[in-house]
C-alpha cells in the first residue's frame, strides 16, 4: 500500500519504518528538516534497539522516504498521524497544536482518486472527543477522507518489535456502518501480515479506541504507584517491598510485571498521559472517577523526594559540598529519552541542594552537555564515582547492574549505594563492603 505517516518524532519514524519492514511504500512526513535528512540518509535521530536496522533496509530498498514536503502526500491511500501530544505549559492537559496542524496537512495535501477515498487513521494519544471533532474538520473538507482511530501502544527500547508483533491492534471507527467497512478493510489490508500471525483485533467507535490507549497508560501508572505505595509502608515497617512484589505477582490475576518499585514512573507518555486524562475528565464533568490518578501522581513523585532524603541521609543531612555519583540519567534503559525523567529530576533537586552532582549515562551524555543542566556529566563510571561520597543507581542499564561492587568501592570516598530501582543485590553489595540502602527496602536477612 501507498501510506504516509505525518510526525517522525519516536512513535512515528518507528511506525513508518516498520510499515515499510512489512512491504508497504512509506512516505514519513515532518516539519523538522533536521530530522528528516537524518532520517532520509538513514540514520536514527533517537537510541532505539533494532531501529536503525529496519530503518536502513527499508531506505536502502527505496521503500521508506522521509520529507518536509506535504505534496508528497497526494497520491497516498492511507494517511497515518503520529504527532505528539505533549503536556500543555502550565497545565494538565494536551497540547493538541501539533494534531490539528496534520489534519490541516492532511486535508489540503490529500488527493482521494476516483471511488477510493484516503483513510486518516490517527495514532497520536488524544483527548477522548479528538476524534469526532476531526472526523467533522475531515468531511467538511469537503474531499472523501475517512477518519479512524488506531492508538499505538510501543515501548521505547521495544519500539520495533511492539509495532512488527503488538500485542493486540486497535480499530476506531466511524459509527455509520458502511464508512466504517471501508475504513476496516483499509487498516486489515496495512496490518495484513500483523493480523495473520494471529494478533488479536479489538474494534470499537471513536471514543473507546481513544480511551483504550489512556486507560491502559493510567492501569500501567496505577499498577507501579500501587507498589511504591507498599515501597512507603514497607519503609516504616522494615518489610522488603521486592519480596512482596514477587509474592503478590505470583498471583495470576495480579500478575508480576510493572510491580518494579523504586523512584517511579517517567517519560513522554505516562506522566503527561495520566495528567491530560484527568483533566479531559473534568471538561466532561466526571473528574471524580479520576480522582485516584491525583494519587498515582503523588505517590510516583513522592518516590523522587525520598531518593532526594536517602541521598541527604546518608551524608549527615547536609548535601552542601558532597559529592554524589548518578548512574543513569534517561527515563529508563535502552532510550536516550529524557523527557520527565525520574532521575534527571533527582539529579538537578541534588544539585540544587548544593551537592555536586556527577552524572554517566550511556545514551544521554551528549544531550545532557547540550541542555548545560550544571550536572557534571562524566564519560565512564569510574570517573562519575572517583571520590564519591554516595552513589546512586537512578536508571537500571545493563551495564551498570554488572558492575563489580568490589572494584567500584576503591573508586569512592565511602561506599554508600542508593539503588533508586531496587535493581541490585544487597547482600552482594554489603558483603562487597558497601552500606546499600534500596526504596522500600529493608536490607533483612530473608
Ligand atoms: C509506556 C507504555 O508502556 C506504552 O505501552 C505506551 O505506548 C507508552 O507509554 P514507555 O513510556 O516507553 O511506554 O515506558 P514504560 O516501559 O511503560 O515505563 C514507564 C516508566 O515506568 C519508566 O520510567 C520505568 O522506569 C517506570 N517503571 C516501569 C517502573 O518504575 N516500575 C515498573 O515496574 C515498570
Amino acid at each position: 500500500m501507498r501510506i504516509a505517516v505525518v510526525g517522525c518524532g519516536y512513535l512515528g519514524a518507528v511506525h513508518a519504518a516498520c510499515m515499510a519492514e512489512i512491504g508497504h511504500d512509506v512516505v514519513g512526513v515532518d516539519v523538522d528538516e533536521a530530522k528528516v535528512s537524518l532520517l532520509a540518509r538513514g540514520e536514527a535521530p533517537f537510541h532505539e534497539p533494532g531501529f536503525p536496522e529496519v530503518l536502513r533496509r527499508c531506505v536502502e530498498a527505496e521503500r521508506l522516504r522521509f520529507t518536509t514536503d506535504p505534496a508528497l502526500l497526494a497520491d497516498r491511500e492511507l494517511i497515518f498521524i503520529g504527532v505528539g501530544t505533549p503536556q500543555l505549559a502550565g497545565r494538565l492537559g494536551a497540547d493538541m497544536r501539533y494534531v490539528d496542524a496534520a489534519v490541516r496537512t492532511i486535508v489540503e495535501h490529500a488527493a482521494p482518486a476516483g471511488e477510493r477515498p484516503v483513510l486518516v487513521a490517527g495514532k497520536s494519544t488524544v483527548p477522548v472527543g479528538t476524534a469526532e471533532r476531526l472526523a467533522a474538520v475531515l468531511t467538511a473538507s469537503g474531499k472523501d477522507l475517512l477518519l479512524a482511530w488506531n492508538p499505538e501502544f510501543l515501548r521505547e527500547g521495544h519500539a520495533v518489535n511492539d509495532t512488527l508483533h503488538p500485542d493486540r491492534i486497535v480499530y476506531g471507527l466511524p459509527e455509520d456502518r458502511a464508512t466504517g467497512e471501508v475504513a476496516k478493510a483499509i487498516l486489515d489490508n496495512c496490518y495484513a501480515t500483523i493480523l495473520d500471525a494471529g494478533t488479536p483485533l479489538v474494534v470499537a467507535n471513536y471514543p473507546t479506541s481513544e480511551l483504550v490507549k489512556v486507560a491502559a497508560n493510567s492501569f500501567l501508572a496505577t499498577k507501579i504507584s500501587f507498589i511504591n505505595a507498599m515501597a512507603e509502608l514497607c519503609e516504616v515497617t522494615g518489610g522488603d517491598v521486592t519480596r512482596l512484589a514477587e509474592a503478590i505477582g505470583f498471583d495470576e490475576r495480579i500478575g508480576a510485571q510493572f510491580l518494579q518499585a523504586g523512584i517511579g514512573f517517567g517519560g513522554g507518555c505516562l506522566p503527561k498521559d495520566i495528567r491530560a486524562f484527568m483533566a479531559r475528565a473534568g471538561e466532561l464533568g466526571v473528574d471524580g472517577a479520576l480522582t485516584f490518578l491525583r494519587e498515582v501522581d503523588a505517590i510516583n513523585l513522592r518516590r523522587r523526594s525520598h531518593a532526594v532524603f536517602l541521598a541527604e541521609d546518608s551524608v549527615g543531612g547536609n548535601l552542601a559540598g558532597r559529592t554524589v555519583a548518578v548512574l543513569g540519567v534517561t527515563f529508563k534503559p535502552d532510550t536516550d529519552d529524557l523527557r520527565d525523567s525520574p532521575a534527571l529530576d533527582i539529579a538537578r533537586r541534588l544539585s540544587s541542594r548544593g551537592a555536586v552532582v556527577r552524572v554517566v549515562d550511556p545514551a544521554a551524555t551528549a544531550e545532557l552537555r547540550r541542555r548545560q543542566t550544571g550536572l557534571d556529566v562524566r564519560e565512564s563510571v569510574e570517573d562519575a564515582v572517583a571520590g564519591a561520597d554516595v552513589v546512586m543507581l537512578l536508571t537500571p542499564w545493563r551495564q551498570f547492574l554488572d558492575l563489580d561492587p568490589a572494584t567500584l568501592k576503591s573508586h569512592v570516598n565511602h561506599p554508600v549505594i542508593i539503588d533508586g530501582r531496587n535493581a541490585l543485590d544487597p547482600h552482594l553489595w554489603q558483603d562487597a563492603g558497601w552500606t546499600y540502602r534500596g526504596m522500600g527496602r529493608g536490607v533483612a536477612t530473608w
